[in-house]
Protein backbone atom coordinates (compact mmCIF):
# COMPACT_ATOMS: atom_id res chain seq x y z
CA UNK A 1 0.00 0.00 0.00
CA UNK A 2 1.64 3.23 -1.16
CA UNK A 3 -0.01 6.49 0.46
CA UNK A 4 2.18 9.61 -1.25
CA UNK A 5 1.82 13.15 -0.51
CA UNK A 6 2.73 15.91 -3.55
CA UNK A 7 3.57 19.48 -1.50
CA UNK A 8 4.62 22.64 -2.64
CA UNK A 9 7.59 23.38 -1.67
CA UNK A 10 7.41 27.24 -2.74
CA UNK A 11 4.60 29.78 -2.98
CA UNK A 12 2.72 27.96 -5.39
CA UNK A 13 2.39 27.12 -9.35
CA UNK A 14 5.27 25.04 -8.84
CA UNK A 15 4.07 22.17 -11.09
CA UNK A 16 1.68 20.42 -9.14
CA UNK A 17 -0.94 19.60 -11.51
CA UNK A 18 1.76 18.17 -14.42
CA UNK A 19 3.52 16.05 -11.48
CA UNK A 20 0.24 14.58 -9.98
CA UNK A 21 -1.05 13.83 -13.33
CA UNK A 22 2.39 11.86 -14.00
CA UNK A 23 2.48 9.99 -10.72
CA UNK A 24 -1.05 9.22 -10.83
CA UNK A 25 -0.25 6.81 -13.58
CA UNK A 26 0.82 4.93 -10.02
CA UNK A 27 -2.27 5.54 -7.86
CA UNK A 28 -5.62 4.47 -8.06
CA UNK A 29 -7.12 7.29 -6.21
CA UNK A 30 -6.12 10.96 -5.87
CA UNK A 31 -7.59 13.00 -3.21
CA UNK A 32 -7.05 17.07 -2.99
CA UNK A 33 -7.01 18.26 0.23
CA UNK A 34 -7.13 22.10 0.50
CA UNK A 35 -8.02 25.04 -0.59
CA UNK A 36 -10.31 25.72 -3.26
CA UNK A 37 -10.71 27.19 -6.52
CA UNK A 38 -8.18 29.85 -5.67
CA UNK A 39 -5.40 26.84 -7.13
CA UNK A 40 -4.78 26.51 -10.87
CA UNK A 41 -3.62 23.31 -11.72
CA UNK A 42 -2.21 22.75 -15.26
CA UNK A 43 -1.83 19.49 -17.10
CA UNK A 44 -0.65 19.53 -21.09
CA UNK A 45 -1.07 16.35 -22.22
CA UNK A 46 -0.43 16.72 -26.61
CA UNK A 47 -2.04 19.23 -27.57
CA UNK A 48 -4.66 19.39 -25.50
CA UNK A 49 -4.04 21.74 -22.08
CA UNK A 50 -6.40 21.36 -19.04
CA UNK A 51 -6.11 23.99 -16.08
CA UNK A 52 -7.88 22.13 -12.86
CA UNK A 53 -9.03 24.49 -9.85
CA UNK A 54 -11.19 22.16 -7.80
CA UNK A 55 -11.18 18.74 -9.22
CA UNK A 56 -8.12 16.46 -8.66
CA UNK A 57 -5.07 16.12 -11.60
CA UNK A 58 -5.71 12.90 -11.47
CA UNK A 59 -9.05 12.92 -13.48
CA UNK A 60 -7.38 12.82 -16.51
CA UNK A 61 -6.62 9.33 -16.33
CA UNK A 62 -9.46 7.14 -16.52
CA UNK A 63 -9.16 4.64 -14.08
CA UNK A 64 -8.23 6.72 -11.56
CA UNK A 65 -10.69 7.64 -8.83
CA UNK A 66 -10.67 11.63 -7.59
CA UNK A 67 -11.74 12.79 -4.31
CA UNK A 68 -12.75 16.29 -2.80
CA UNK A 69 -11.62 16.14 0.70
CA UNK A 70 -13.45 17.44 3.37
CA UNK A 71 -10.06 20.03 3.82
CA UNK A 72 -11.57 22.03 0.58
CA UNK A 73 -14.29 24.82 0.60
CA UNK A 74 -15.66 24.64 -2.63
CA UNK A 75 -17.41 27.26 -5.17
CA UNK A 76 -20.26 25.62 -6.51
CA UNK A 77 -20.10 27.82 -9.50
CA UNK A 78 -16.17 26.90 -10.58
CA UNK A 79 -16.52 23.25 -9.55
CA UNK A 80 -19.49 22.51 -11.92
CA UNK A 81 -17.88 24.80 -14.82
CA UNK A 82 -14.89 23.01 -14.26
CA UNK A 83 -17.45 19.52 -14.50
CA UNK A 84 -18.70 21.02 -17.44
CA UNK A 85 -15.17 21.86 -19.22
CA UNK A 86 -13.70 18.32 -18.89
CA UNK A 87 -16.75 16.49 -20.15
CA UNK A 88 -16.85 18.58 -23.26
CA UNK A 89 -13.58 18.10 -23.41
CA UNK A 90 -14.39 14.17 -23.66
CA UNK A 91 -13.46 13.47 -19.68
CA UNK A 92 -16.18 11.10 -18.11
CA UNK A 93 -16.60 11.90 -14.36
CA UNK A 94 -19.53 10.30 -13.31
CA UNK A 95 -18.29 7.49 -11.06
CA UNK A 96 -15.05 8.54 -10.85
CA UNK A 97 -15.57 11.99 -8.89
CA UNK A 98 -16.57 11.59 -5.08
CA UNK A 99 -17.04 15.71 -2.66
CA UNK A 100 -16.77 14.83 1.09
CA UNK A 101 -19.90 15.74 2.66
CA UNK A 102 -17.34 17.43 5.07
CA UNK A 103 -15.89 19.74 2.85
CA UNK A 104 -17.04 23.37 3.30
CA UNK A 105 -19.46 26.01 0.53
CA UNK A 106 -18.10 29.13 -0.33
CA UNK A 107 -21.11 31.43 -0.86
CA UNK A 108 -21.20 34.71 -2.60
CA UNK A 109 -20.67 36.75 0.74
CA UNK A 110 -17.21 34.89 0.95
CA UNK A 111 -16.14 36.10 -2.49
CA UNK A 112 -18.01 39.31 -1.66
CA UNK A 113 -16.40 40.05 1.36
CA UNK A 114 -13.12 38.78 -0.34
CA UNK A 115 -13.09 41.52 -3.04
CA UNK A 116 -14.09 44.30 -0.13
CA UNK A 117 -11.41 43.39 2.19
CA UNK A 118 -9.02 43.36 -0.98
CA UNK A 119 -10.04 47.30 -1.82
CA UNK A 120 -9.10 47.84 1.54
CA UNK A 121 -5.34 49.02 3.28
CA UNK A 122 -4.69 45.16 4.72
CA UNK A 123 -4.45 44.26 0.89
CA UNK A 124 -3.13 40.11 1.23
CA UNK A 125 -3.53 39.93 -3.01
CA UNK A 126 -5.74 37.46 -2.87
CA UNK A 127 -6.95 35.53 -5.74
CA UNK A 128 -10.51 36.91 -4.62
CA UNK A 129 -12.16 33.47 -5.18
CA UNK A 130 -13.18 34.10 -1.57
CA UNK A 131 -11.13 31.30 0.02
CA UNK A 132 -10.38 33.36 3.52
CA UNK A 133 -13.56 34.79 3.99
CA UNK A 134 -15.19 30.95 3.94
CA UNK A 135 -11.91 29.41 6.00
CA UNK A 136 -13.14 32.44 8.73
CA UNK A 137 -17.06 31.07 8.69
CA UNK A 138 -15.24 27.48 9.10
CA UNK A 139 -13.66 28.25 12.02
CA UNK A 140 -16.27 30.05 13.41
CA UNK A 141 -18.31 27.44 13.17
CA UNK A 142 -21.16 29.19 11.24
CA UNK A 143 -19.91 27.39 7.98
CA UNK A 144 -22.30 25.49 5.77
CA UNK A 145 -21.10 22.18 4.75
CA UNK A 146 -21.88 20.11 1.37
CA UNK A 147 -23.69 17.92 4.23
CA UNK A 148 -26.28 20.69 4.58
CA UNK A 149 -27.43 20.14 0.93
CA UNK A 150 -28.54 17.27 2.07
CA UNK A 151 -31.07 18.52 3.67
CA UNK A 152 -33.39 21.50 1.86
CA UNK A 153 -35.08 22.38 5.16
CA UNK A 154 -32.03 23.17 7.02
CA UNK A 155 -30.27 24.43 4.10
CA UNK A 156 -32.39 27.45 3.94
CA UNK A 157 -32.69 27.67 7.51
CA UNK A 158 -28.46 27.99 7.46
CA UNK A 159 -28.39 30.55 4.95
CA UNK A 160 -31.11 32.97 5.85
CA UNK A 161 -29.31 33.16 9.44
CA UNK A 162 -25.74 33.41 7.65
CA UNK A 163 -27.01 35.91 5.03
CA UNK A 164 -28.70 38.17 8.25
CA UNK A 165 -25.41 38.24 9.50
CA UNK A 166 -23.54 39.04 6.29
CA UNK A 167 -26.11 41.91 4.83
CA UNK A 168 -25.73 43.61 8.60
CA UNK A 169 -22.23 43.49 8.70
CA UNK A 170 -22.14 44.50 4.55
CA UNK A 171 -24.44 47.50 5.81
CA UNK A 172 -23.73 48.94 8.59
CA UNK A 173 -19.70 48.42 8.50
CA UNK A 174 -18.98 48.32 4.51
CA UNK A 175 -22.04 51.04 3.51
CA UNK A 176 -22.60 47.59 0.85
CA UNK A 177 -26.06 46.91 -0.54
CA UNK A 178 -27.66 43.56 0.89
CA UNK A 179 -27.98 40.27 -0.94
CA UNK A 180 -31.11 38.95 -2.08
CA UNK A 181 -31.19 35.74 0.42
CA UNK A 182 -34.23 33.67 -1.67
CA UNK A 183 -31.66 34.33 -5.16
CA UNK A 184 -29.06 32.50 -3.03
CA UNK A 185 -31.15 29.97 -1.55
CA UNK A 186 -32.37 28.57 -5.23
CA UNK A 187 -28.70 28.80 -6.29
CA UNK A 188 -27.55 26.20 -3.73
CA UNK A 189 -30.98 24.16 -3.94
CA UNK A 190 -30.37 23.73 -7.98
CA UNK A 191 -26.26 23.44 -7.31
CA UNK A 192 -27.66 19.90 -4.87
CA UNK A 193 -29.77 18.77 -7.77
CA UNK A 194 -26.22 18.57 -9.76
CA UNK A 195 -23.87 17.50 -7.22
CA UNK A 196 -25.99 15.18 -5.12
CA UNK A 197 -24.25 12.01 -7.06
CA UNK A 198 -21.19 12.96 -6.30
CA UNK A 199 -21.81 13.43 -2.70
CA UNK A 200 -20.06 10.29 -0.09
CA UNK A 201 -19.08 10.43 3.26
CA UNK A 202 -14.88 10.37 1.87
CA UNK A 203 -13.34 9.64 5.01
CA UNK A 204 -14.63 6.08 5.32
CA UNK A 205 -14.88 5.92 1.67
CA UNK A 206 -10.77 6.63 1.50
CA UNK A 207 -10.33 4.17 4.77
CA UNK A 208 -12.39 1.02 3.03
CA UNK A 209 -9.74 1.80 -0.18
CA UNK A 210 -7.41 1.88 2.43
CA UNK A 211 -8.24 -1.29 3.78
CA UNK A 212 -8.19 -3.05 0.01
CA UNK A 213 -5.14 -1.68 0.12
CA UNK A 214 -5.46 0.70 -2.77
CA UNK A 215 -2.61 3.24 -3.59
CA UNK A 216 -3.39 7.06 -2.29
CA UNK A 217 -1.72 10.05 -3.76
CA UNK A 218 -2.79 13.52 -1.80
CA UNK A 219 -2.32 16.65 -4.21
CA UNK A 220 -2.06 19.56 -2.19
CA UNK A 221 -2.77 23.08 -3.47
CA UNK A 222 -0.51 26.29 -3.27
CA UNK A 223 2.83 25.82 -1.23
CA UNK A 224 4.54 25.61 1.72
CA UNK A 225 5.32 29.46 2.31
CA UNK A 226 1.82 30.41 1.86
CA UNK A 227 0.81 28.18 4.69
CA UNK A 228 -1.39 29.88 7.32
CA UNK A 229 1.23 28.32 10.67
CA UNK A 230 4.30 27.89 8.45
CA UNK A 231 4.24 30.72 5.84
CA UNK A 232 5.20 33.98 5.33
CA UNK A 233 2.23 35.30 7.29
CA UNK A 234 0.50 37.43 6.38
CA UNK A 235 0.98 37.07 3.35
CA UNK A 236 -0.36 33.71 2.99
CA UNK A 237 -3.39 31.84 2.27
CA UNK A 238 -6.32 30.64 4.58
CA UNK A 239 -5.24 27.13 4.97
CA UNK A 240 -2.62 24.43 5.50
CA UNK A 241 -0.95 22.72 2.06
CA UNK A 242 1.77 21.42 3.71
CA UNK A 243 2.02 17.80 4.44
CA UNK A 244 0.18 17.92 8.09
CA UNK A 245 -2.66 19.24 6.13
CA UNK A 246 -3.14 16.34 3.88
CA UNK A 247 -3.64 13.96 7.00
CA UNK A 248 -6.36 16.86 8.42
CA UNK A 249 -7.75 17.70 4.91
CA UNK A 250 -8.84 14.00 4.18
CA UNK A 251 -8.80 11.63 7.41
CA UNK A 252 -5.74 10.00 6.66
CA UNK A 253 -3.80 9.36 9.74
CA UNK A 254 -0.30 10.12 9.92
CA UNK A 255 1.03 6.66 9.92
CA UNK A 256 -0.76 5.39 7.38
CA UNK A 257 1.52 7.96 4.82
CA UNK A 258 4.48 6.38 3.21
CA UNK A 259 5.92 9.01 0.83
CA UNK A 260 5.84 13.53 0.82
CA UNK A 261 6.81 14.81 -2.79
CA UNK A 262 7.85 18.00 -2.61
CA UNK A 263 7.60 19.60 -6.12
CA UNK A 264 10.26 22.16 -6.51
CA UNK A 265 10.20 24.94 -9.42
CA UNK A 266 14.34 24.96 -10.28
CA UNK A 267 13.60 28.97 -9.74
CA UNK A 268 11.33 30.70 -7.34
CA UNK A 269 7.83 32.48 -8.27
CA UNK A 270 5.13 34.23 -6.49
CA UNK A 271 1.96 35.68 -7.07
CA UNK A 272 0.09 38.56 -4.69
CA UNK A 273 2.06 40.77 -1.82
CA UNK A 274 4.47 39.79 0.55
CA UNK A 275 8.49 39.07 1.28
CA UNK A 276 10.42 37.42 -1.60
CA UNK A 277 13.83 37.84 -0.94
CA UNK A 278 15.34 36.42 -4.03
CA UNK A 279 13.32 38.51 -6.04
CA UNK A 280 14.47 40.16 -9.47
CA UNK A 281 13.03 43.37 -10.57
CA UNK A 282 15.30 43.62 -13.18
CA UNK A 283 15.88 42.32 -16.94
CA UNK A 284 16.19 38.78 -15.52
CA UNK A 285 13.32 38.61 -13.66
CA UNK A 286 11.84 39.55 -16.61
CA UNK A 287 13.18 37.05 -18.98
CA UNK A 288 12.17 34.22 -16.34
CA UNK A 289 8.23 35.34 -16.68
CA UNK A 290 8.62 35.11 -20.22
CA UNK A 291 10.31 32.08 -20.90
CA UNK A 292 8.61 30.43 -18.26
CA UNK A 293 5.84 31.67 -18.94
CA UNK A 294 4.55 33.16 -15.59
CA UNK A 295 1.50 34.42 -15.40
CA UNK A 296 -1.55 32.87 -13.02
CA UNK A 297 -3.14 29.86 -14.09
CA UNK A 298 -6.49 31.12 -12.19
CA UNK A 299 -6.18 35.09 -12.17
CA UNK A 300 -3.98 35.22 -15.50
CA UNK A 301 -1.84 37.97 -12.65
CA UNK A 302 1.80 38.09 -13.81
CA UNK A 303 3.89 35.95 -11.39
CA UNK A 304 6.96 37.22 -9.79
CA UNK A 305 10.57 35.71 -10.46
CA UNK A 306 13.39 35.66 -8.74
CA UNK A 307 16.21 33.06 -8.58
CA UNK A 308 16.27 29.62 -6.33
CA UNK A 309 16.24 30.06 -2.77
CA UNK A 310 18.14 27.06 -1.66
CA UNK A 311 17.60 28.41 2.19
CA UNK A 312 13.45 28.56 1.72
CA UNK A 313 13.16 25.27 0.28
CA UNK A 314 15.68 23.67 2.85
CA UNK A 315 13.16 25.15 5.38
CA UNK A 316 10.00 23.41 3.50
CA UNK A 317 11.73 19.74 3.64
CA UNK A 318 12.05 20.39 7.48
CA UNK A 319 8.01 21.15 7.72
CA UNK A 320 7.10 18.66 5.79
CA UNK A 321 9.48 15.99 6.01
CA UNK A 322 10.69 15.89 1.85
CA UNK A 323 12.69 13.02 1.41
CA UNK A 324 12.57 13.10 -2.65
CA UNK A 325 11.62 16.29 -4.97
CA UNK A 326 10.69 16.36 -8.10
CA UNK A 327 12.41 19.51 -10.27
CA UNK A 328 10.11 21.34 -12.59
CA UNK A 329 10.67 24.10 -15.47
CA UNK A 330 14.54 23.23 -15.52
CA UNK A 331 14.24 23.89 -18.92
CA UNK A 332 13.67 27.39 -18.68
CA UNK A 333 17.09 28.05 -17.19
CA UNK A 334 18.84 26.98 -20.33
CA UNK A 335 19.33 30.23 -21.87
CA UNK A 336 21.03 31.53 -18.64
CA UNK A 337 24.68 32.40 -18.84
CA UNK A 338 24.72 32.08 -15.18
CA UNK A 339 22.52 30.94 -12.51
CA UNK A 340 22.25 31.56 -8.76
CA UNK A 341 21.23 30.69 -5.69
CA UNK A 342 20.24 31.56 -2.79
CA UNK A 343 22.35 29.31 0.20
CA UNK A 344 21.75 31.68 3.06
CA UNK A 345 20.20 35.08 4.58
CA UNK A 346 22.09 37.76 6.34
CA UNK A 347 20.81 40.71 8.12
CA UNK A 348 23.29 43.72 8.84
CA UNK A 349 26.05 41.37 8.15
CA UNK A 350 25.15 38.41 10.23
CA UNK A 351 23.80 35.40 8.49
CA UNK A 352 20.68 33.60 9.71
CA UNK A 353 20.54 30.16 11.15
CA UNK A 354 17.35 29.29 10.72
CA UNK A 355 14.62 30.89 8.12
CA UNK A 356 12.31 33.65 9.56
CA UNK A 357 9.10 33.77 8.50
CA UNK A 358 7.71 36.73 10.70
CA UNK A 359 7.82 39.62 8.07
CA UNK A 360 9.83 42.10 9.79
CA UNK A 361 12.89 39.80 9.84
CA UNK A 362 11.94 38.60 6.14
CA UNK A 363 11.29 41.64 4.77
CA UNK A 364 14.67 42.38 5.67
CA UNK A 365 17.51 39.70 4.99
CA UNK A 366 19.92 39.81 2.11
CA UNK A 367 20.31 36.86 0.45
CA UNK A 368 23.46 35.13 -0.13
CA UNK A 369 24.28 33.82 -3.50
CA UNK A 370 26.33 31.29 -5.12
CA UNK A 371 26.73 31.40 -8.70
CA UNK A 372 26.72 28.57 -11.28
CA UNK A 373 27.56 28.36 -14.91
CA UNK A 374 24.07 27.50 -17.14
CA UNK A 375 24.70 25.30 -19.71
CA UNK A 376 23.50 27.35 -22.74
CA UNK A 377 21.61 24.42 -24.39
CA UNK A 378 17.95 23.47 -24.58
CA UNK A 379 16.95 20.20 -23.20
CA UNK A 380 13.45 20.24 -23.65
CA UNK A 381 13.78 16.95 -25.51
CA UNK A 382 16.23 15.03 -22.84
CA UNK A 383 14.15 11.54 -21.91
CA UNK A 384 17.22 10.50 -19.53
CA UNK A 385 19.23 12.26 -16.91
CA UNK A 386 22.38 11.33 -18.73
CA UNK A 387 21.35 13.07 -21.80
CA UNK A 388 21.12 16.27 -19.74
CA UNK A 389 24.27 18.34 -19.99
CA UNK A 390 26.56 18.31 -17.61
CA UNK A 391 26.18 21.58 -16.37
CA UNK A 392 22.33 20.79 -16.01
CA UNK A 393 23.22 17.79 -13.93
CA UNK A 394 25.78 20.08 -11.95
CA UNK A 395 22.68 22.65 -11.04
CA UNK A 396 20.66 20.13 -9.87
CA UNK A 397 22.99 18.66 -7.83
CA UNK A 398 23.84 21.48 -5.78
CA UNK A 399 19.93 22.40 -5.48
CA UNK A 400 19.44 18.76 -3.71
CA UNK A 401 22.30 19.22 -1.59
CA UNK A 402 21.53 22.82 -0.43
CA UNK A 403 18.20 22.08 -0.17
CA UNK A 404 18.52 18.60 1.41
CA UNK A 405 16.25 15.91 -0.79
CA UNK A 406 16.86 13.51 -3.15
CA UNK A 407 16.04 13.83 -6.69
CA UNK A 408 13.05 11.73 -8.08
CA UNK A 409 12.10 13.25 -11.33
CA UNK A 410 13.26 15.97 -13.68
CA UNK A 411 10.55 18.02 -15.88
CA UNK A 412 11.80 19.62 -18.62
CA UNK A 413 8.56 21.17 -20.31
CA UNK A 414 5.26 21.50 -19.48
CA UNK A 415 3.68 18.06 -21.65
CA UNK A 416 3.57 14.67 -20.10
CA UNK A 417 6.45 13.35 -22.21
CA UNK A 418 9.19 16.12 -20.83
CA UNK A 419 9.49 14.18 -17.84
CA UNK A 420 12.68 12.81 -16.58
CA UNK A 421 12.04 10.13 -13.51
CA UNK A 422 15.22 9.15 -11.96
P1 LIG B 1 0.64 24.22 -10.03
O1 LIG B 1 -0.32 25.23 -9.50
O2 LIG B 1 1.70 23.88 -9.05
O3 LIG B 1 -0.04 23.00 -10.58
O4 LIG B 1 1.38 24.93 -11.26
P2 LIG B 1 0.68 25.81 -12.42
O5 LIG B 1 -0.03 24.91 -13.34
O6 LIG B 1 -0.07 26.93 -11.82
O7 LIG B 1 1.96 26.45 -13.08
C1 LIG B 1 2.97 25.68 -13.64
C2 LIG B 1 3.10 26.08 -15.12
O8 LIG B 1 4.31 25.57 -15.63
C3 LIG B 1 2.02 25.48 -15.99
O9 LIG B 1 1.77 26.35 -17.05
C4 LIG B 1 2.65 24.19 -16.49
O10 LIG B 1 2.11 23.76 -17.74
C5 LIG B 1 4.06 24.61 -16.66
N1 LIG B 1 5.08 23.57 -16.44
C6 LIG B 1 5.08 22.53 -15.58
N2 LIG B 1 6.25 21.87 -15.63
C7 LIG B 1 7.01 22.51 -16.53
C8 LIG B 1 8.34 22.34 -17.01
O11 LIG B 1 9.08 21.46 -16.59
N3 LIG B 1 8.79 23.23 -17.95
C9 LIG B 1 8.02 24.24 -18.43
N4 LIG B 1 8.55 25.06 -19.34
N5 LIG B 1 6.77 24.43 -18.01
C10 LIG B 1 6.28 23.59 -17.06
P1 LIG C 1 -1.72 26.70 -6.83
O1 LIG C 1 -2.41 25.52 -6.20
C1 LIG C 1 0.07 30.63 -6.23
C2 LIG C 1 -1.83 33.21 -3.24
C3 LIG C 1 -2.52 34.47 -3.71
C4 LIG C 1 -2.30 35.38 -2.50
C5 LIG C 1 -2.43 34.40 -1.33
C6 LIG C 1 -3.80 34.40 -0.68
O2 LIG C 1 -2.09 26.93 -8.24
O3 LIG C 1 -0.24 26.62 -6.59
P2 LIG C 1 -6.16 33.37 -1.44
O4 LIG C 1 -6.99 33.63 -2.65
O5 LIG C 1 -5.74 31.95 -1.28
O6 LIG C 1 -6.76 33.93 -0.19
O7 LIG C 1 -4.81 34.25 -1.69
O8 LIG C 1 -2.14 33.12 -1.85
N1 LIG C 1 -2.29 31.95 -3.88
C7 LIG C 1 -1.58 31.28 -4.78
N2 LIG C 1 -0.39 31.55 -5.35
N3 LIG C 1 -0.56 29.47 -6.49
C8 LIG C 1 -1.73 29.16 -5.90
O9 LIG C 1 -2.33 27.95 -6.04
C9 LIG C 1 -2.31 30.10 -5.03
N4 LIG C 1 -3.45 30.13 -4.31
C10 LIG C 1 -3.42 31.27 -3.60
O10 LIG C 1 -1.93 34.97 -4.87
O11 LIG C 1 -0.98 35.85 -2.50
MG1 LIG D 1 -1.10 27.09 -10.03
Amino acid sequence: MSVGIIVGSQWGDEGKGKIVDILSEKYEIVVRYQGGANAGHTVEIGDKKFILHLIPSGILREDVICVIGNGVVIDPKALLDEIKQLEDLGINIKGRLFISHNAHLIMPYHKLLDSISESGTSKIGTTGRGIGPCYIDKYARSGIRIVDLLDKKVLEEKIRCNIDEKNNLLKKIYNHSELNVDEIIKEYLDFDDQIDEYITDTTHFIHNALDEGRSILLEGAQGTLLDVDHGTYPYVTSSNPTSGGACTGSGIPPTKITSVVGIVKAYTTRVGLGPFPTELLDETGEKLRKIGAEFGATTGRPRRCGWYDAFLVNYSRMINGIERAAITKLDVLSSFEEIKVCVGYEINGKKLKSFPTDLNRLSNVTPIYETLPGWNEDISTAKTYEELPWRAKDYLLFMSQTSGFEIGIVSVGPKRDQTIEL
